[in-house]
């Protein structure tokens, strides 16, 4: 274990425990307050308070990143929504019509990136698929059969996949397609009782963090998977921001009301309706912004790369946003007060490997699991979060490989496909985006008393 993660989690479960005990002390009073009174002030997690990341995100962030996700680079995410449950059989089928997702007519995508799924330019990406080739096998002979070139293929993609946090979802499937996510939006759908609290359970289950002995490894079982667990949970308090946050208030015939629900949101996120719960939700959803945005600011040489485009065959376009891109990235590492993760990810090289991999395995397996929501809009959105969250932890994980990549020419070491670029920015951007609604959340409680 190593040293930075047990000393900073187990300052961070004293400082948690006894501002539980704070808390059921002198329960605050204002609807408000019941909600947000782990979430002001300043975080057990970094030196920064809440009040200077909302300002950041909600003013100088969220704009801009609102304007690239709406992008053709950013818009289109090729998914299989498709595949089994691999864990059990009697997934109700969600009928209700505001979870369908509707995929993409082909003519609706850019050629650029359907030829190009994984690629930035042709150009670019016939030269890293030469050299990858080159390098794993020696220069690769033209006249390989075809036989062979395929294993090769394959066992390229068995290399890359060994990387991958998420199973990859197979996007050569034919049955993977293309959504548009600005026309399939993460709002509420009526999924929820038992189904979706399955998915949950076993989300947190399966990877030893039951809810009832949340306080027994909180006192110094596995470290890590104390990060893990709060990254999920982050997850989940985002997503259910959205859900309330766009909710279905009214249904006629002639149109669809989404708007905000503050009981949805006080039931899932006060104080004393969740028992505590609630306001240590929203915590860890900082806690996700924080690792997510970190992630963000390291990554910034990969994409500095003058090779590096957003291609979509539009090449105006694509240069803007690649500058829009740039800028974001730019006021991401000003930020002043970035998470320091240095003493967990990137530690003593044989314990940062197996950190490394115990995060991976629990990512596939809940990517797999995201298989089994019964609402597809919410898979898309999962699946879509998860892999962007796998991402940004991969990332983390590669910091010495970023920093040693050659600032031109393809980079064997280090390398994010376009479904992981889309994921990373668009899982971000929805956490963004909560972050944003829950000021709009304090605002609404602060007039209810
Ligand atoms: C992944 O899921 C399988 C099947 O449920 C389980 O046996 C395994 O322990 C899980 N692995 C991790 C790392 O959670
Ligand atoms: C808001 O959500 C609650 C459930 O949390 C529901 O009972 C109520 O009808 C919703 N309000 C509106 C206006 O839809």
């Amino acid at each position: 274990m190593g040293r930075g993660w047990g000393f900073l989690f187990g300052l961070l479960g004293a400082v948690w425990l006894l501002s539980l005990g704070h808390g059921e002390e002198q329960p605050p009073e204002t609807a408000a307050q019941r909600c947000f009174c782990q979430v002001s002030g300043y975080l057990d997690d970094c030196t920064c308070d809440v009040e200077t990341i909302d300002r950041f995100n909600n003013y100088r962030l969220f704009p801009r990143l609102q304007k690239l996700l709406e992008s053709d680079y950013f818009r289109y995410y090729k998914v299989n929504l498709k595949r089994p449950c691999p864990f059990w059989n009697d997934i109700s089928q969600c009928g209700r019509r505001d979870c369908a997702v509707k995929p993409c007519q082909s003519d609706e995508v850019p050629d650029g990136i359907k030829s190009a799924s994984y690629k930035y330019s042709e150009e670019a990406n016939n030269l890293i698929e030469e050299c990858e080739q080159a390098e794993r096998l020696g220069a690769v002979d033209e006249s390989l059969s075809e036989e062979t070139q395929k294993a090769v293929l394959q066992w390229t993609k068995h290399d890359d996949s060994s990387d991958n946090f998420c199973e990859a979802d197979d996007i050569q499937s034919p049955e993977a397609e293309y959504v548009d996510l600005l026309l399939n939006p993460e709002r509420y759908t009526g999924y929820k009782g038992p189904d979706a609290w399955k998915i949950w359970n076993v989300i947190y289950e399966e990877n030893c963090f039951k809810y009832n002995t949340f306080y027994s490894w909180l006192e110094g079982l596995c470290v890590e998977k104390r990060a893990f667990y709060r990254l999920i949970s982050g997850l989940h308090a985002s997503i259910n921001v959205h859900l309330s946050a766009r909710y279905l208030l009214q249904e006629t015939w002639l149109e669809k009301k989404w708007g905000h629900n503050i009981t949805e949101f006080q039931q899932r996120f006060d104080g004393i309706l969740t028992e505590g719960e609630g306001p240590r939700r929203l915590k860890n959803l900082y806690f996700l912004y924080l690792i997510e945005l970190r992630a963000l600011s390291k990554v910034l040489p990969f994409f500095e790369r003058p090779d590096f485009q957003l291609f979509t065959g539009n090449k105006i376009q694509d240069e803007e946003n690649k500058m829009l891109l740039l800028e974001i990235l730019h006021e991401i590492k000003s930020f002043p007060l970035h998470f320091d993760e240095n003493s967990f990810f990137a530690g003593d090289k044989k314990e940062a490997h197996k950190l490394k991999e115990d995060f991976r395995l629990h990512f596939r397996n809940i990517s797999r699991i995201m298989d089994c929501v019964g609402c597809f809009k919410c898979r898309l959105w999962g699946k879509l979060q998860t892999q962007g969250l796998g991402t940004a932890l991969k990332i983390l994980f590669s910091e010495k490989l970023i920093a040693n990549m050659p600032e031109s020419g393809p980079s064997y070491e280090f390398h994010l496909t376009r479904q992981e670029i889309v994921s990373l920015f668009n899982a971000f951007g929805r956490i963004s985006t909560s972050v944003k609604e829950l000021e709009n959340f304090r605002n609404l409680l602060q007039n209810i008393h």
